[in-house]
């Protein structure tokens, strides 16, 4: 296809792209609407492809044996194993990391051991996490804000048991659960606009002017009047979202059902909540009495406390000898963002609209309590980890003012220890998304906290209501002090052994690339 008909035809697409699918074959595995469902487990291949040259969009395709699927969502029951290749078509190295998943460091795809251009790997990993949204994404150093941002995000919705208690107490309509990724992109005349950052956009992170919703722009999804499910995954290079919902100019609330890890013990009625790159929630909304609803992005204070870093782009050592995945070169005109095509950090966004069809359904009541998901303590072996996150005019944002190394295990971990971890964030900063690889943690205590956060910060000892959830990213906000609590213990269905390395690191891409992470080990 040509450079015009291509864009024209994904965009068309976008508006449309939203009729919910019948329920695939796997049982047990919940209706989701919002794109093409597979069960993971009759995934045989995942195809990284690069589907225009000329900018440099990519897609995942899971291939099942009789059937192509591009941009998949993959449906998975707690306890299933995942067989399968993954084939690396792009003219980069790759890696395909579950973000969330327990893994051992083999599996866990973090980027040690990247595929190369026409190379493969075999995956053998089995699903141990609770019913949650996870996904999948390119973690090859260097190369993951560019591969993220052409479009490889996946998403995965595990289920148990408790997921479909809950299903079945709201009963949902097929059409009213929804997974959903989130993205920004830069759109001019039409186009999206090849990855090309600047100075700047190397300091706060690539940001655009539209939002892709699993890939569409503009998208909208018809939805049944009665309870909705939406489990909503921020998969933006950078941007942090302040969601919330509207009717025409009327707040809609909504009830915290979950949050990276799966489901809360308890919902939470807000209406408003922070979700930063890699964090996901699981919301209800009770559209009986709407016709139309508007999921947008709020105005807020973004706290961009740190002055602007390296004006001069330092080529990525691990770039030098593979392409751009666009024809525009990455270290290009590497100068001022252009007018119109980013819409600054912390202002308003149109994310997606729900358009409410047909009768209403019955009222049903929702549950007073979701999981068995108990309340956070703090162990015994406190203090375990004292992480400082810092800025620097020479290297930008670092943790422990060191720059990434891929060799380097910054600390060791005892394997079946429960650690409390301590991570401060510089006064001279900004909000960054720290993920933790490999294991899910706890958040026990925020200090610190001043502007747009401190406000919503409702629970005990200054948290957020995300933070009563399983988490597996937390964002830290400048000046703040959070300690979380994480158990390095073995699954108990664990099929490796001995030494597992894993990644600590900003989930803001730009600043992943550009070396805010570290390694550690697992003894
Ligand atoms: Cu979602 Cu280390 O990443
Ligand atoms: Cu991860
Ligand atoms: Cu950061």
């Amino acid at each position: 296809m040509k450079r015009r008909g291509f864009l024209a035809a994904s965009i068309a697409a976008a508006g449309a792209a939203c009729v919910p699918l019948p329920r695939p074959d796997g049982a047990g595995l919940p209706a989701i609407a919002g794109g093409r469902t597979v069960p993971l487990s009759a995934v045989r291949r995942i195809v990284v492809e690069r589907g225009d040259p000329v900018l440099g969009r990519c897609q995942y395709v899971a291939d099942t044996g009789t059937v192509r699927i591009a941009r998949p969502i993959l449906l998975a029951q707690r306890g299933d194993r995942f067989d399968a290749t993954i084939e690396n078509q792009l003219p980069q190295p790759t890696t395909v990391h579950f973000h969330g998943f327990t893994l051992s460091e083999a599996q866990d795809g973090a980027g040690f051991d990247p595929i190369p251009p026409g190379g493969s790997k075999t995956l053998a990993l089995r699903v141990r996490n609770r019913g949650g949204l996870y996904w999948f994404h390119p973690h090859p150093h260097g190369f993951t804000a560019e591969q993220v941002h052409a479009g490889l995000a996946g998403l995965i919705v595990v289920a148990d048991e408790e997921d479909a208690a809950l299903d079945r107490a709201l009963a949902l309509a097929p059409a009213n659960r929804l997974a959903l990724s989130i993205s920004d992109v830069r759109v001019a005349n039409g186009v999206v606009r090849p990855y090309a950052p600047s100075a700047e956009d190397c300091h706060t992170g690539w940001l655009g002017n539209r939002v892709m919703v699993n890939g569409a722009l503009g998208a909208r999804y018809p939805v049944a009047p009665g309870w909705l499910r939406l489990q909503l995954l921020n998969a933006c290079n950078a941007r942090g979202l302040l969601l919330a919902f509207r009717a025409g100019d009327l707040p809609v609330p909504f009830f915290l059902l979950g949050t990276d890890g799966g489901l809360l013990s308890a919902p939470q009625p807000l209406d408003r909540v922070f979700l930063h790159p890699a964090e996901r929630v699981d919301l209800a909304i009770d559209a009986r009495t709407h016709r139309r609803i508007e999921a947008i992005s709020l105005e807020y204070d973004p706290r961009l406390h740190a002055p602007p870093g390296p004006m001069t782009m330092r080529p990525h050592p691990a770039r030098a000898r593979f392409p751009t995945l666009a024809a525009e070169n990455i270290c290009g005109p590497a100068g001022a963002r252009r007018a119109g095509e980013v819409v600054p950090e912390g202002e308003r966004l149109e994310l997606f609209s729900l358009v409410v069809e047909g009768e209403p359904l019955p009222p049903r009541t929702l549950p007073q309590r979701l999981s068995s998901l108990a309340e956070a303590t703090a162990p015994l072996d406190a203090g375990a980890q004292r992480i400082r996150l810092d800025f620097s005019e020479q290297h930008g944002f670092l943790i422990d003012n060191r720059p990434y190394a891929l060799e380097e295990i910054a600390f060791g971990v005892e394997r079946g220890a429960r650690e409390v971890w301590e991570i401060r964030n510089s006064p001279i900063s900004m909000p960054h998304p720290m993920h933790l690889h490999g294991f899910g943690f706890r958040v026990l205590r925020r200090q610190g906290t001043f502007g747009p956060a401190r406000a919503l910060a409702t629970e005990s000892a200054g948290r957020l209501a995300t933070d009563l959830g399983l988490k597996d990213t937390v964002t830290i906000w400048p000046n703040e002090t959070i300690w979380l609590a994480a158990d390095f213990a073995l699954p108990e269905d664990a099929d490796f052994r001995g030494r597992q390395r894993y990644m600590f690191h900003c989930h803001n891409l730009e600043h992943e690339d550009g070396m805010m992470m570290r390694n550690f080990a697992v003894l």
